[in-house]
């Protein structure tokens, strides 16, 4: 079969096996790649027509118990400057982005134990009340089944728990022993049952990478069509163990885009800020291979460089109203228009 056979199939909405994923990676050209994403724009448009949705992210604490072999922010880099919002802060950020027309806030931090579930759940409350219509997404990492139900209760809407590799042996090389890729993907499942809108996702060209691994997070997400799907790509922190390692491609990114669009047309797809780190261009790019979703940075300016998981991170030194008037005109000169809406999931 020929990649362009390949990309027919998958445009007629069959799944490829696990063999036939690879392949269509390993056999990518200029062309393939063109042709996959003139598809997934039109599998996206049909479904959401020519809206961005917008996600407003508060990185609430850059503390983390786990040490992850590619984070900035993994327990043991001693040089990361540690910060954590208080409730009240992150309340007036989520007031202030309201203000400026955003619908979701995305609260994302490390697994950092003071966030106990009474203070978030009050939080979430809070949130909920004074943004009437907004969706709360929780980004806090492996949290047991009863606190996740407990934070549903509260209002929580949409979580996101990227699981970062679909191969054990691969997590296993990303992660430090005592993190466990089953009990990553049980988190996953018990999202899903509690009732959350649940994001998975995963980092293109991390440390030991290989097409065979990619091509089993396709079939990952053809199984298991989450509804969100973060992925961009690796980018090394000099303060990490993976340091040495180059970043992934926008290239390889963009194509991996246009593949889950067309896998699962409905899937909400973000332009990732590590694409946009990459690339100047690179979260337009993203959303003209079929990406429909930008998440923008809500947080303090004063915690905007602490938050950093990789190097370079764009959009460190611009206020919550610039950085959307900054998205909102790159969107424009490719046609696209940012929406003020919750952006749940649509099936078409
Ligand atoms: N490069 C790119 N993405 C990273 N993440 C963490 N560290 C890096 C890095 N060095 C991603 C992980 C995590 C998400 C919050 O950020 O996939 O799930
Ligand atoms: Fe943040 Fe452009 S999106 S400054």
């Amino acid at each position: 079969m020929s990649v362009f056979e390949r990309i027919d199939k998958l445009s007629s909405f069959h799944g490829l096996s696990v063999e036939e994923y690879q392949a269509l990676i390993e056999e990518r050209s200029e062309e393939a790649a063109a042709e996959l994403a003139s598809r997934a724009v039109s599998a996206r448009k049909a479904i959401y027509g020519n809206a961005v949705y917008v996600r407003g992210l508060i990185e609430i604490s850059n503390y983390c118990r786990n040490d992850c072999f590619y984070c900035g922010i993994r327990r043991s880099n001693r040089a990361c400057e540690r910060y954590r919002l208080t409730p009240e802060e992150i309340l007036s950020c989520a007031k202030e982005g309201f203000r400026l027309g955003y619908r979701t806030f995305v609260l994302q931090g490390g697994e950092d134990a003071w966030f106990t579930d009474e203070i978030l759940c009050q939080l979430i409350r809070q949130i909920k009340e004074s943004c009437p219509d907004a969706a709360v997404t929780l980004s806090m990492g492996e949290r047991d089944r009863e606190s996740y139900q407990r934070l549903f209760d509260a209002g929580a809407d949409r979580y996101l728990l990227r699981h970062e590799t679909a191969v054990r042996r691969h997590y296993e090389k990303l992660h430090p022993p005592e993190m466990s890729f089953s009990h990553r993907m049980q988190c996953l499942r018990e999202l899903r049952e509690i009732g959350y809108q649940v994001g998975a996702g995963f980092m293109v060209g991390s440390p030991f990478q290989t097409s065979a691994h990619l091509a089993e997070d396709l079939k990952f997400i053809e199984e298991f069509h989450p509804d969100m799907c973060g992925i961009g790509p690796f980018v090394p922190h000099h303060e990490t163990p993976f340091a040495g390692f180059p970043a992934g491609t926008v290239e390889l990114t963009c194509y991996l885009l246009s593949i889950i669009r067309l896998i699962y047309p409905p899937v909400l797809l973000p332009a990732t800020t590590a694409l946009g780190t990459i690339d100047p261009k690179g979260r337009q790019k993203g959303i003209l291979a079929g990406a429909n979703v930008l998440m923008p940075n809500l947080s303090p300016l004063r915690v905007r460089k602490q938050y950093e998981l990789y190097d370079g991170k764009i959009c460190t030194g611009e206020e919550s109203a610039q950085c959307r008037n900054c998205l909102e005109k790159q969107m424009e000169t490719i046609g696209y228009s940012i929406v003020t809406e919750r952006g749940d999931i649509k099936y078409g």
